[in-house]
């Protein structure tokens, strides 16, 4: 562990992840999730942005997912306005039609096809945890990484929501363990005990990421984990479900704004699983005709309204985004004065500045591996 306190100007920059920048260039070495997998149902298309890129994402007709580039490759229209035949997408505009990797199959008005020659780009996908993962990087994908702590009996939460801030910020929030007691106060998380005291807080570099280790007063443990490059398992509160191990991703969508993507698991079956359900479906009903949150956070940052007379299903995260919402967009932080309670966002620069430097310069990376028996505690 160190206790330099590296910002994100000092020579490398995380914050931009356009193809070509060394942060977009690290991230397309791992698999990433991009969509949740009921974002589209089977036999649709959808365009999607990540990374400040467009891709095309669809379903095939039985519901297999696939990612493939945004624009057809003849006079460049968007692949998503077009049809899903079977495992393929034909071009809305002249038919082209192209299979899951991208190939160009059939060109309906040329009479001497010269399909064989042209390509999109098409990028290997997984389903795993109601998520759709690619590999949006050259050469080999690496290992594909499951988390048996979240393939236990029980009932899947899957959540995506945008926030108008760099996916670094998000990230940096994800592992503060400060904030909870602070920005979560009035929430879900205080009848669990979860804002009770600020723990003793250490962070130690592992073989996935971070070990992020609170110890508090009562002898209890909390342990969290970041996995590189951008996600976390950890456990999350929600009334009715109790405490339920919690995988979640920050994701650049371009430089100004951020995707999460989560899954929690509610360990439950039979009547309470019923229960569950039926505390999901109500929560959802009361969030119609709610404001959208990014409308109560604007309103708030403007000081028209006071956060803490909020009462909304959704309120955890909008702490989160309104605590988000007046660091700088593009993650200049050099005027960060960073403490010792800071340590597990210090160690978190500090391996992102190293790797960084090592894409740089040409030299190896890190290889991270997650072990099978990671668990994640509340304490
Ligand atoms: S632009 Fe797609 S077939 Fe012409
Ligand atoms: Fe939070």
């Amino acid at each position: 562990m160190t206790t330099s306190t590296p910002t994100l100007r000092d020579d490398v920059d995380f914050a931009h992840t356009g193809p070509g920048t060394l942060a977009g260039r690290y991230f397309r070495r791992f698999w990433i999730p991009v969509a949740r997998l009921d974002d589209v149902p089977p036999g649709r298309a959808k365009p999607i942005q990540l990374l400040n890129e467009k891709f095309t994402y669809y379903r095939g007709e039985t519901g297999t997912p696939h990612l493939v580039g945004y624009y057809c490759a003849h006079r460049s229209t968007q692949m998503s306005t077009g049809w899903v035949e079977g495992d393929c997408i034909r071009c809305f505009y002249h038919g082209w039609k192209y299979d899951e990797t991208g190939a160009c199959i059939e060109q309906p008005a040329e009479a001497d096809s010269f399909a064989a020659k042209i390509a999109i780009e098409g990028y290997p996908t997984r389903t795993y945890l109601g998520l759709v993962y690619a590999y949006l990087g050259e050469g080999e994908p690496p290992e594909f990484w499951r988390f048996p702590m979240m393939e236990q009996p029980g009932e899947l939460v899957v959540k995506s929501w945008v926030r108008n801030s760099n996916y670094w910020n998000g990230l940096e929030n994800a592992n503060d363990q400060v904030h909870v007691a602070f920005v979560h106060s009035n929430s879900e998380f205080r009848a669990a005990g979860a804002t009770r005291e600020i723990p003793r807080i250490e962070a130690h570099e592992t073989e996935y990421g971070i070990l992020r280790k609170c110890t508090f007063s009562d002898g209890k443990i909390r342990l969290q984990h970041s996995l590189m490059p951008t996600a976390s398992l950890v456990t999350v509160y929600e009334d009715g479900a109790g405490w339920m191990p919690h995988l979640s991703y920050r994701l650049p969508v371009d430089d100004e704004s951020h995707l999460s993507l989560t899954v929690s698991l509610a360990q439950v079956e039979g009547a309470k699983a019923e229960e569950v359900r039926a505390k999901h479906k109500a929560r959802a009903a009361a969030m119609e005709g709610l404001p959208p949150a990014q409308e109560i956070v604007d309103a708030v940052v403007r000081g028209e309204l006071y956060l803490h007379d909020l009462q909304r299903p959704d309120i955890v995260n909008i702490q989160d985004a309104v605590a988000l919402a007046a660091q700088p967009p593009i993650g200049e932080r050099v005027n960060d004065r960073l403490g010792k309670s800071d340590v597990q966002i210090i160690v978190l620069r500090t391996i992102w500045a190293r790797e960084m430097r090592a894409l740089e310069a040409g030299e190896p990376l890190k290889t991270w591996t997650v072990p099978p028996d990671l668990v994640a505690t509340n304490g």
